[in-house]
């Protein structure tokens, strides 16, 4: 995109984190904001932030992991502005514990937040983004959806999906003009881990160490570069671009690092099918 000034975005998971930091740094770009999410009280706070940038900013409460919801919500902002610009995908949850812990229902619930909603609201929305002359998708992704780990399998599949969508619509339209990006940050100092659901030998939440951390802002002030150079995919963090290299070039490391500290008698009760029922039961 050559400018955002008096375009319009829609903005998912705004109410908090990353989301919002976008929708902040898009209003002082001049962008006028339809902003979503389930946390309504959050929601009215950064509707009020945006609109003191001098933007047109509507909030609403939607649940992405109802496409009925996002029908609804499309429809009310194409017939209040006809279509936007900008659409970003950016609501996620996470689960973090052992694979098989993880209930059928989060399980289904994390890919319809983080997975399919992105692909339904780029349905729905793809008739108006390509009549527009400059369009731009951004998928928030993360660097997890390029490099797989431990504990975070279905958060991992999700966003391993979403880049591959993203790369997709980008062979499939980038001749019309339409920008996607697929943006893949390391970890970021938001709640999505503070408030993940945990597998059940889990009573305390794991964050990420204090020096892995970046700021919702550095990476709303990225997204928004790579939406003006129409970048495909933004790796970001040392470490990410570093592990991300590493994959790339040797392949079998990781492979290895991760079979290393395998700790014999720990794994071989994990997998026993019998104790995974019985610790689910007793959770
Ligand atoms: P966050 O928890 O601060 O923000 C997520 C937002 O999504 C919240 O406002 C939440 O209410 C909303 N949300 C959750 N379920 C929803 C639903 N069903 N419908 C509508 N809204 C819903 O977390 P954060 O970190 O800002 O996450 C934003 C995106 O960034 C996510 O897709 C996440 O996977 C991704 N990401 C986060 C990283 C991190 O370390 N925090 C690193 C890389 C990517």
């Amino acid at each position: 995109m050559r400018t955002l000034r008096n375009k319009s975005a829609l903005v998912t998971g705004a109410a908090s984190g990353i989301g919002r930091a976008i929708a902040v740094q898009l209003a002082c770009e001049g962008v006028d904001l339809f902003l979503l999410d389930v946390d309504q009280a959050g929601l009215v706070d950064v509707v009020s932030a945006v609109k003191r940038k001098g933007v047109d900013a509507i909030g609403r409460r939607c649940d992405v992991s109802e496409p009925t919801q996002i029908a609804t919500s499309v429809a009310h902002i194409l017939d209040r502005w006809g279509g936007v610009d900008l659409l970003v995908n950016n609501a996620g949850i996470t689960y973090y514990g052992q694979t098989h812990e993880m209930s059928a229902e989060h399980c289904e619930r994390l890919l319809a937040i983080n997975l399919q909603a992105p692909i339904h609201f780029t349905r729905e929305l793809l008739p108006t983004l390509l009549e527009r002359p400059e369009a731009h998708i951004l998928n928030v992704a993360s660097f997890f959806g390029l490099i797989g780990t431990r504990r975070l399998a279905a958060y991992t599949a999700s966003k391993f999906g979403l880049v591959g969508f993203s790369e997709s619509l980008r062979a499939e339209f980038g001749r019309t003009g339409l920008g996607v990006t697929a943006l893949c940050p390391g970890f970021v100092d938001t709640k999505l881990f503070a408030t993940a659901s945990l597998g059940s030998d889990r009573q305390q939440q794991k964050l990420p160490p204090r020096w892995m951390l970046t700021t919702p802002e550095k990476i709303a002030a990225r997204a928004i570069k790579a939406i003006y150079r129409n970048q495909a995919q933004v790796v970001m963090q040392p470490y990410a671009k570093l592990a991300h290299l590493g994959k790339r070039f040797f392949p079998g490391l990781l492979d290895w690092a991760n079979h290393l500290s395998r700790n014999r008698t720990q794994n071989q009760e994990a997998i026993k099918p019998q104790a995974a029922i019985e610790r689910r039961r007793a959770a």
